[in-house]
C-alpha cells in the first residue's frame, strides 16, 4: 500500500515555519535544540540549508518541530551486511533529519511520534523525485537514541549517536 501522511492530533496543525510562529517560547529542555528554532532555524531555511516544519497549536505556539535536510553516507559507516546491498560508490544520497523536539508542556501525547512519522513521510515522498537511501538522524543523548530505536532505527557502527533508517523501512513503517 502507498504510504499517506499521518494525520495532526486534533487542535494542531503540521506547518512550514513562518514568521508567525512564536520560536522564542518554545522550551523543549535542551537549551541547543531550543536556541536552534529561536535564532537559526529561520536562516537555515533562507539559506535552503533545512527546511523546517513546526507543530503548531492555535497557529503561532510552536509545541514541536524538526528539520530536514540533504545528506549522504559515507559507504564505509554503514554495517558490512548493508554496505554489501549497495552499489560500490564511496557515500549513498540520504535524507538527515537533523532534530526533533517536542515541548515539555506538550509532552507524553505521542506529539514526537506524530513530529517522527511525519518526517519520514516527507523524506520518503521527496525520495521518489530525488533519491534518498535512507533517513538518518543525530540523537542527542542515550535517551533520545532510544526513542529513535523504538521505531526501527539502527546504530552506526562507529557512531554510537548517529541512527539511520534504510528508506524500504520507512516505506513498510508508513505503508
Ligand atoms: C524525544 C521526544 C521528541 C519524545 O516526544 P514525546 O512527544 O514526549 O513522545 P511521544 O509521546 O510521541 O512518545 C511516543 C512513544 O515513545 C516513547 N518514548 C518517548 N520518549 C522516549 C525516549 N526518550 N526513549 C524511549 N521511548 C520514548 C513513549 O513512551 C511512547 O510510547 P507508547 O506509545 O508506548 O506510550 C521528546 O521527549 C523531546 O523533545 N525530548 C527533548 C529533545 C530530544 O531529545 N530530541 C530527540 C532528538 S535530538
Amino acid at each position: 500500500m502507498k504510504p499517506f501522511p499521518p494525520l495532526p492530533p486534533p487542535g494542531y496543525t503540521l506547518e512550514p515555519l513562518s514568521e508567525r510562529h512564536d520560536r522564542t517560547a518554545f522550551s523543549c529542555g535542551v537549551p541547543a535544540l531550543d536556541s536552534y528554532l529561536a535564532r537559526q532555524a529561520g536562516q537555515d531555511v533562507k539559506r535552503d540549508v533545512s527546511r523546517v516544519y513546526v507543530l503548531a497549536a492555535d497557529h503561532e505556539t510552536v509545541a514541536g518541530y524538526f528539520s530536514l535536510s540533504a545528506a549522504t553516507i559515507s559507504l564505509s559507516d554503514l554495517p558490512p551486511e548493508m554496505a554489501r546491498r549497495l552499489p560500490r560508490y564511496p557515500f549513498v544520497p540520504a535524507t538527515l533529519m537533523g532534530r526533533l523536539a517536542v515541548a515539555g508542556s506538550h509532552r507524553g501525547r505521542n506529539l514526537g511520534e506524530f513530529l517522527l512519522l511525519s518526517a519520514l513521510f516527507l523524506s520518503w515522498q521527496a525520495s521518489r523525485q530525488v533519491a534518498s537511501a535512507a533517513v538518518l538522524v543525530d540523537a542527542k543523548d542515550d535517551s533520545a537514541r532510544g526513542f529513535y530505536e523504538r521505531y526501527g532505527f539502527i546504530r552506526f557502527p562507529d557512531q554510537s549517536n548517529r541512527l539511520f533508517l534504510p528508506m524500504k523501512t520507512v516505506e513498510q513503517l508508513l505503508g
